[in-house]
C-alpha cells in the first residue's frame, strides 16, 4: 500500500493545469467524496495495527500535498488573469532603433535624382577594367604622363587589368553598345592608389554624365550645371568655370561653386576665394567619338564627373574624409534627419 500512495503523489506531483475546470477536476478525483483519499482511509481501517502508524502518515501527507496544490493552482492562474487585465494596449509600444542612410548614399541619390529630372538615364558597368575601358580609348595614348594624374591600382600586367579609377569606363560602355542620342549618368565607386589622410581616400564614389547628340553646345553644358548647383545648394548658388585639362574633353574646365558658408565674401573654408571646387567637365574630345566609332562630324557631346564625397563635405561640412568610410555610428546617427 505504501508504494501505492508514493505513485499516487507522484501523478499529483505532475499535474498542472491552465484552466479553473481542470483544478476542479483534480480536488474532486483525490478529495472528493468517491476520491482517492476517501478510498485510501477507508482501507486504512482494515490494515493491521502495525503498518497503521506509517501508512497513516504517508496518506496525511498526500492529502496535505494535494490541499496546498490546489491553492498554489488557483494562484498561479489568478495571477496570470491579473496580468492579462493590466495589458494597457493604449500604451505606445517599445522605442525601435531605425537606422540611417549613410551620407554617401543620400548625397548620391540626390544628384541621381537631380539628373533624372533632366532625362538622364542611369548606367552601370564593372569596377575591374582593361586599360581600353579606363585610359586608350578616352585619349590618354600609351606612356601619356596624363595616366599619371590617377594612380591605378593594377591586378594584372600585359595585357593590363585595373580598378577602374573613374567612372568614365562606364560611359565607353554605353558608347559602345547603345544608339544615339546618349544622355546617361554612371555613379560608382572607384579606386585610386593614394595614401589615405583627411584630403584622400583610395576608394571613392563618383557620378559622371555624358551627353551626346547633334548640336550639344558647351552653353548646355553650362546651363545643365548651373541647374545642377541650383538644384543641390539652393537658388542662391552661383557657379564658375575654369580652364583645365583631361585627355578625353577639349576644351576641358573644372566647375567652383560660390561658397555657402561666406555667401562669396570669403572665409577659412573656401580659403578666403569665395569659390568652392566641385567637378571637372568639358567638350567630349573628337578623339574619343572617333574611337568610339561616333561620327565626329555629325556629333558632338559633353561630359562631367564629380566625386560624392566631395559634394557631401560641401553639403554637410564634414571634412575628413575617412569619416565617410569607417561607419562610426555616432557620425552615421547624425543623418537620421536627412532623407
Ligand atoms: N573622369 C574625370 C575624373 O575622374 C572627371 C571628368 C569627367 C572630367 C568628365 C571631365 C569630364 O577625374
Amino acid at each position: 500500500m505504501l508504494h501505492n500512495i508514493e505513485k499516487i503523489l507522484e501523478e499529483a506531483r505532475q499535474f498542472s493545469a491552465d484552466t479553473k475546470d481542470e483544478i476542479e477536476q483534480f480536488r474532486i478525483r483525490f478529495l472528493g467524496k468517491k476520491g482517492i483519499l476517501a478510498d485510501l482511509f477507508s482501507r486504512f481501517k482494515d490494515l493491521p495495527s502495525d503498518q497503521k502508524r506509517e501508512v497513516g502518515q504517508k496518506i496525511n501527507q498526500l492529502k496535505q500535498f494535494v490541499s496546498e496544490k490546489i491553492e498554489l493552482l488557483h494562484a498561479n492562474l489568478e495571477e496570470h488573469a491579473d496580468k492579462e487585465d493590466m495589458r494597457d494596449l493604449t500604451l505606445p509600444g517599445p522605442p525601435v532603433q531605425s537606422g540611417a542612410r549613410h551620407p554617401v548614399s543620400i548625397v548620391r541619390n540626390e544628384i541621381i535624382a537631380i539628373f533624372c529630372r533632366l532625362g538622364y538615364t542611369i548606367s552601370e558597368g564593372p569596377e575591374i577594367e582593361d586599360d581600353w575601358h579606363v585610359f586608350s580609348s578616352l585619349n590618354f595614348p600609351p606612356e601619356h604622363p596624363a595616366r599619371d594624374m590617377q594612380d591605378t591600382f593594377f591586378i594584372e600586367k600585359d595585357p593590363d587589368i585595373m580598378l577602374r579609377t573613374h567612372t568614365s569606363s562606364v560611359q565607353v560602355r554605353v558608347m559602345e553598345k547603345e544608339s544615339l542620342p546618349i544622355r546617361t549618368i554612371s555613379p560608382g565607386r572607384v579606386f585610386r592608389n593614394e595614401a589615405i589622410s583627411a584630403r584622400a581616400h583610395c576608394i571613392f564614389h563618383q557620378v559622371e554624365g555624358l551627353y551626346i547628340d547633334q548640336n550639344v553646345s558647351f552653353a548646355d553644358l553650362k546651363q545643365t550645371l548651373l541647374f545642377f548647383a541650383r538644384e543641390m545648394f539652393g537658388k542662391q548658388v552661383e557657379i564658375r568655370l575654369r580652364p583645365s585639362y583631361f585627355p578625353f574633353t577639349e576644351p576641358s574646365a573644372e566647375m567652383d561653386i560660390s561658397c555657402q558658408i561666406c555667401g562669396g565674401k570669403g572665409c577659412n573654408v573656401c580659403k578666403y576665394t569665395g569659390w568652392l571646387e566641385i567637378l571637372g567637365c568639358g567638350m567630349v574630345d573628337p578623339n574619343v567619338l572617333d574611337f568610339n566609332n561616333i561620327d565626329s562630324q555629325k556629333y558632338t557631346g559633353f561630359a562631367f564627373g564629380m566625386g560624392v564625397e566631395r559634394v557631401a563635405m560641401l553639403k554637410y561640412q564634414v571634412r575628413d574624409l575617412r569619416l565617410y568610410f569607417e561607419n562610426d555610428i555616432r557620425f552615421l546617427e547624425q543623418f537620421k534627419a536627412a532623407y
